[in-house]
């Protein structure tokens, strides 16, 4: 499955008129409207370029990032060069080259159960009162209102539909019908393209002025038989990914505890014919979400490799192996990992599953093209 990944720039060619300055609406007829073809995009909250590499994939050509975390930054510039901005809170209007598809997967932790539970416990506000990182989502309105791009592609949590009642949602819908999209969302779980069950919320939203009120229909989901976890797993493995036997009965003694008192997961062990959990950013913590069943008394955690594949980035490597000595990358076209495991783990937790990026950028470059001939025939 990961062999059918790719680095290279294909692939949905479009005609896609030039604005005359960026932040206008791009409207075919317009006098300077030549364009190459592919969509161009804003990578927002970048991560590792999960989003970009989908997008990419789709046709895209990623023409801003901004990136705050350093070991995140560190893995996207290994791959894709320097980032744009670091602070999204920094970056003005005038920053933005002319685009087509503002792409952001924004921060989670305070729309997921787990971040309010933390917060909760912590006596903080959540939502859009935390004003940490909750507003980031109104930088994107800042962004958005300013700039007027014809398309918004929005990835979070699964429960950022419910969060707080449901009222965090409704404040993100209200502020982009506010601004002039036509938003469509749904719940999509990577487990059809990759073996983890990963349900997340996309939202896009098209501009009314552009899409004369149309809303982006979401693409079927492929059919087919999906992956298990064998496609993702080495055959080898460094003996420091097999857990100690101290944690491993702890695990186990945490999970009984849990499973009497009537509440909790415990931990997840699987073999090659499952299908894994979803991959949190706290998986370096003890491994316990995806435990690998070995045959031996003690499971093994993923590797950073096998998270990478998991999440569907191409011909995963780590540093030390991807490049020759003199840091010239070798043949193989490869995703480079260029950081601890404790820093790998939770960048691919946090990142995306980039084939579900592709499938969905693929239909909004086809909707958006014609959308753009549609407005050139009347
Ligand atoms: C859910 S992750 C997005 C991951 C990304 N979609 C990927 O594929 O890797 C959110 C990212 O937003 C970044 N971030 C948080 N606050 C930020 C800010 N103020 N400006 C820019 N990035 C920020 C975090 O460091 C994190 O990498």
């Amino acid at each position: 499955m990961t062999e059918e990944l790719s680095l290279e720039k294909p692939k949905v060619p479009l005609t896609v008129p030039r604005g005359k300055r960026m932040g206008t609406v791009h409207m075919p007829g317009e006098a300077d409207s030549v364009r190459a073809p592919g969509f161009r995009f804003v990578d927002l909250f970048a991560g590792i370029g999960g989003i970009r590499l989908g997008l990419e994939n789709a046709g895209g050509s990623c023409v801003y990032s901004v990136e705050l975390d350093p070991h995140a930054r560190r893995t996207y510039e290994a791959n894709f060069g320097p980032c744009d901005a670091a602070d999204v809170r920094d970056v003005r209007p005038e920053d933005l080259p002319d685009y087509d598809v503002l792409a952001a997967g924004f921060p989670c932790q305070p729309f997921s159960i787990a971040g309010v539970t933390k917060k909760r416990s912590l006596g903080r506000a959540h939502g859009f009162a935390d004003v940490t990182s909750g507003n980031l989502f109104f930088e994107i309105a800042r962004l958005a209102e300013a700039t007027r791009p014809p398309i918004l592609f929005l990835e979070n949590v699964k429960n950022l539909r419910t969060h707080d009642h449901g009222n965090t949602f409704r404040v993100i819908l209200a502020e982009l019908d506010r601004l002039g999209y036509e938003v469509a969302h749904s719940v999509i779980d990577a487990r059809h393209w990759v073996p983890q069950h990963r349900e997340r919320t996309f939202i896009v939203g098209f501009r009314r002025s552009v899409f004369g009120g149309r809303r982006f229909e979401f693409p079927q989901l492929p059919s087919g038989t999906p992956p298990v976890l064998r496609s993702v797993l080495d055959p080898w493995y460094d003996s420091k990914y097999v857990l100690s036997r101290h944690l491993w009965e702890y695990l186990q003694e945490y999970a009984r505890k849990h499973k009497a008192a009537g509440n909790g997961f415990g931990y997840g062990l699987v073999t090659g014919n499952d299908v894994a959990r979803t991959l949190s950013a706290r998986y370096h913590k003890d491994g316990s979400e995806i435990l690998i069943d070995t045959g031996s008394l003690v499971p093994r955690r993923l590797t950073p490799v096998e998270c990478a594949r998991l999440m569907g980035f191409p011909n995963p490597r780590m540093l030390s192996t991807a490049m020759r000595p003199d840091g010239t990358e070798r043949p193989l076209k490869s995703f480079v990992i260029p950081v601890s495991d404790t820093q790998a783990y939770r960048q691919f937790g946090n990142s995306v599953v980039v084939p579900v990026v592709e499938h969905l950028g693929r239909s909004i470059a086809e909707q958006f093209s014609s959308a753009v001939d549609l407005a050139a025939a009347s």
